[in-house]
């Protein structure tokens, strides 16, 4: 006899870009990155986790232009290495062709990518994340809640744990308001705060949630004065000016181009710990244009222009100062993506429960992010620049004064770990 089984996907990404919360002993880690941990791994040639990369970035952009035409005009935010982490690790438990079609959507040939070198992938990607350096954090975790009255198959609850680190709870989904209390305070505690409200209601009937979170925390590797911050003007569009509160750097060496073939500039803006912001400012009015181009190959020609600058010229810096939230229901954009067997009866789940039917994922995503300052180091930096500014001449000026569009690369600079374009940073 079958029952039937309700799993939802839920996937959460704050980004925190805030730095004074920071605890200096994570750093400590940092000498010991080849040790005990590094052995764990089986990090062999040709490191799997950059095996991956390419395919998660083409996923990553599919699903950013998805996103934005649908939704035209709005802030897009979100965390692709989550998402593609999440449906990996739900690929574990899929057989035939739901799983084959899982892993080819997310931009993997299997021909040159075996299954088990995709999952190595993400394990070696997810330790590497997860190990602390300072002035950065990043965690991506996972879990598994599922009712008592459900008998998982023991290679999915092992091989999630090895490749994905997932943790599994038991929750009681037949009082619904208290399973998605446990949940929430789990992501919650996962993301430090930054994610408290990832489910609003759950159906009695679920009785399996995966959950998939990312947390990343950094400092800018050359912090914007506390004391510049000021109230600009922000071009939202042709016909919408808004106030936002404008950092400003007078003088810092960065590597950036206008480039000469796009109506675009190109900046690329360092953390400490490695990771870095990658932010296109397209010039007033063609942010369609520069959408239109954006493609893993396009991305990767404007990383190796920006590394052949070197250390980088002097800039005059502005950039808004804000925080976003975004959320997005994720049953409703995969298929438009080719992920069609999932919510589709002929789903094939068998990898995870023992007997029944498991029925229609259902997956959320949310993600915040917040820049700002890291104000801690304004003193320093003030003298600098009223000394440089002496000196001035031609100053090179970027002013993100309207729409954006920004990526965070991981720290080994191949994966998108959060991407999203800015077009009103004081809509939430
Ligand atoms: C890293 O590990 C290898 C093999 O365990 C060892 O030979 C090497 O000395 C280590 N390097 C450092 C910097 O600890
Ligand atoms: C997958 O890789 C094989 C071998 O390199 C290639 O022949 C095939 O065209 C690729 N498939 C797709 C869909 O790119
Ligand atoms: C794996 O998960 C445990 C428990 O959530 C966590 O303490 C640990 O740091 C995680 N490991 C990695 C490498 O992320
Ligand atoms: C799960 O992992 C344990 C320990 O690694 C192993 O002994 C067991 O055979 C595994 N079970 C399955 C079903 O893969």
């Amino acid at each position: 006899m079958l029952f039937a089984v309700h799993l939802l996907l839920l996937l959460a990404g704050p980004l925190s870009v805030a730095g004074k919360q920071l605890q200096p002993e994570h750093g400590v880690e940092d000498h010991h990155a080849n040790s005990s941990r590094q052995a764990l791994l089986g990090a062999a040639e040709g490191s799997p986790s950059l095996r991956i990369a390419p395919g998660n970035t083409d996923f990553a952009l599919n699903l950013y232009h998805l996103v934005s035409s649908q939704r035209a005009g709005q802030n897009i935010f979100f965390s692709p290495l989550s998402i593609s982490a999440g449906l990996a690790m739900l690929s574990l438990g899929a057989r035939s062709h739901t799983k084959d079609q899982i892993l080819k959507h997310l931009g993997f040939n299997l021909t040159q990518l075996p299954e088990p070198t995709i999952h190595q992938g993400f394990r070696h990607l997810l330790h590497k994340l997860g190990h602390p350096s300072s002035g950065m954090e990043a965690h991506l975790g996972s879990s598994l809640f599922l009712s008592q009255d459900l008998e998982l198959v023991p290679a999915f609850l092992n091989d999630t744990a090895a490749f994905y680190n997932a943790s599994v709870f038991h929750a009681n989904f037949r009082e619904p308001v208290e399973a998605a209390r446990l949940i929430n305070e789990h992501v919650r505690e996962g993301t430090r705060g930054k994610i408290s409200d990832l489910i609003a209601n759950l159906s009695p009937s679920t009785q399996l949630v995966l959950v998939n979170y990312i947390y990343f925390k950094a400092l800018w590797e050359k912090p914007f004065p506390l004391f510049k911050t000021k109230p600009s003007d922000f071009h939202v569009d042709e016909n919408t000016v808004i106030q936002v509160p404008m950092m400003i750097q007078e003088r810092e060496m960065h590597r950036y181009f206008h480039d000469r073939h796009l109506p675009c500039s190109v900046l690329h803006l360092d953390y400490k710990g490695g990771a870095l912001a990658l932010l296109i400012l397209p010039d007033p009015g063609k942010m369609a244009e520069v959408e239109e181009v954006l493609t893993p190959e396009m991305l990767r020609r404007w990383n190796r222009l920006l590394h052949k600058l070197g250390p980088g010229r002097k800039l005059e810096l502005h950039f808004p100062k804000f925080s976003i939230t975004t959320s997005y229901v994720l049953d409703q954009i995969l298929p438009l993506l080719g992920f069609t067997d999932l919510l589709s009866p002929q789903a094939d789940f068998s990898g995870i429960i023992k007997q029944g039917h498991l029925q229609v994922p259902k997956g959320f995503h949310k993600a915040t992010l917040d820049v700002n300052e890291f104000g801690t180091e304004a003193a320093a930096a003030t003298s600098f620049v009223a000394f440089l500014s002496a000196v001035r001449k031609d100053p090179h000026v970027l002013k993100f004064n309207r729409p954006f569009l920004m990526a965070i690369l991981s720290p080994d600079k191949h994966n998108i770990l959060f991407l999203g374009k800015i077009v009103n940073p004081l809509k939430l």
